[in-house]
């Protein structure tokens, strides 16, 4: 694939990898942490080992799963408005880039722009979509960042307009104060002229969330379990995932679906050399998805510093792209 606005750039584009990870942070150190703490909570993003990776994959083609698909479809509609909003020659930043598949929407709308700048944790997973993108994007300069985006380290130098973009509602894993913190960090670094394009779930009839996230299939419930089968298979754990029922609840008061799993009977597990006695009936805490009313989350870009531009929605008002100005 080509840029349509290729001609429009004189400089050879590149490719550079940069590596700010110095460490990656320790599965059993979390781990038996958050199996020890009161209320026992083990933090999403252990969720997303290989396997994990590829549940969450089939979660996003599930019938019930509707957020992928109508983000999807929203930027198949708005792409081009939000290209008209960011102008000529902007650089395009990712938060937590993934496969990169929705950035190509963005990239293909908008006019000759200099840089694409992916952050992940994922290293090798960050350097093959990285690589498949600059491939395909010749007159694009796509510097590859390892690193976390919600961490402090010094974003490279780009040419023009830093566009920050952070789609799939995964802000809706954070709290409201987390998310708020992580806008406003971004919002420094992107600079006065900076833009943010956020995609957020919006709050609907609980029992379309609920079905979202405890589908027919089983896929949430093997993805959400996978955090136990991830210590049986790197911790040397011994977790029977049978004895441990999915346990998934609206919360009105804090807007949220929230993701736990509790144990059937008492048992006694072996982790990393350790031994937890987990009683029957009690939980192991694993996601919050936090869902937004679009006034709701506009107030809380606000609260970050940011201005919202523009926001848009699907016919049937099931997710938000949200454009922010940073100044
Ligand atoms: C990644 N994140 C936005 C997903 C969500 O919808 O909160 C994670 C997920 N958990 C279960 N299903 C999907």
């Amino acid at each position: 694939m080509t840029h349509k606005h290729s001609a429009l750039r004189s400089k050879t584009a590149g490719f550079r990898f940069v590596d700010f990870l110095r460490r990656e942070e320790s599965f059993e150190e979390a781990f038996l942490d958050g199996m020890k703490a009161s209320p026992r909570a083990i933090p999403c993003r252990f969720l997303y080992d290989a396997q994990g990776s590829a549940l969450f994959d089939r979660i996003c083609t599930l019938p019930e799963y509707y957020p992928t698909r109508t983000e999807l479809s929203i930027l198949e509609a708005h792409a081009g408005d939000i290209a008209k909003i960011i102008g000529p020659g902007a650089a395009l930043i990712e938060l937590g880039s993934g496969s990169s598949i929705k950035t190509r929407l963005l990239l293909d709308r908008m006019e000759a722009p200099a840089a694409y700048m992916p952050i992940d944790v994922s290293r090798e997973h960050l350097r093959a979509a990285a690589n498949g993108l600059a491939g395909d994007y010749p007159e694009i300069d796509v510097i590859a960042v390892c690193a976390d985006y919600s961490a402090h380290f010094p974003l490279p130098a780009v040419d023009g307009r830093r566009v920050g973009f952070f789609p799939g509602s995964t802000i809706g894993n954070l709290t409201h104060g987390e998310a708020r913190l992580l806008l406003a960090g971004w919002r420094e670094r992107l600079g006065a002229d900076g833009l943010m394009v956020v995609g957020v779930d919006l709050k609907k009839d609980p029992s379309r969330l609920l079905a979202a996230y405890d589908d027919a299939e089983g896929v949430t419930e093997a993805f959400i379990k996978n955090v136990l089968a991830r210590a049986n298979r790197e911790l040397g754990a011994d977790f029977d995932l049978s004895a441990f029922r999915y346990d998934v609840a609206w919360n009105e008061e804090a807007g949220r679906i929230e993701m736990r799993l509790e144990a059937l009977a008492d048992q006694s597990v072996a982790v990393a050399g350790e031994r937890l006695f987990i009683g029957a009936g009690e939980r192991i805490h694993i996601e919050n998805s936090h869902k937004y009313a679009v006034e709701e989350f506009s107030a809380l870009a606000r609260r970050a510093g940011f201005s919202p531009r523009a926001v848009y929605i699907d016919p049937e008002r099931l997710f938000s792209v949200h454009v922010l100005a940073a100044g």
